[in-house]
């Protein structure tokens, strides 16, 4: 299968890149402290599909997922919604900076693809 490689030297802090991979859409996050923070105050027993952030992320400051809600599979959009996250606009679901569902009817969080990072980039796949 083809992998994606993405240079991460050029995705400042605080912003979203959106790649393809196997023509679907990897999200890119490229998270500030206070994001990170953020991801990491949420209770557990507020989440419906419980993780912890460290379960999502290899570094805190990378967040890497597939761009597919898990609803009925629209393109989430980025900085949006009112989780700090992504919005899906076809029936309202908002995922937080982890990209975990938090309102809305997705039943699970937004996927984690496999990745390795490699000096400066990260290779999806
Ligand atoms: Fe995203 Fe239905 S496809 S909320």
């Amino acid at each position: 299968m083809a992998k994606v490689e993405v240079d991460l030297s050029s995705i400042p802090e605080g912003k979203n890149v959106v790649v393809k991979w196997q023509g679907k859409p990897v999200f890119i996050r490229h998270r500030t402290a206070h994001e990170i923070q953020e991801a990491n105050s949420v209770e557990m027993s507020q989440l419906k599909d419980p993780q912890t952030d460290a379960d999502r992320v290899q570094k805190p400051e990378w967040l890497i997922m597939l761009g597919i809600c898990t609803h009925l599979g629209c393109v989430p959009i980025g900085e949006s919604g009112d989780f700090g996250g992504w919005f899906c606009p076809c029936h309202g679901s908002h995922y937080d900076i982890s990209g975990r569902i938090r309102r809305g009817p997705a039943p699970l969080n937004l996927e984690i693809p496999k990745y390795e990072f490699k000096e400066d980039k990260v290779i999806v796949g």
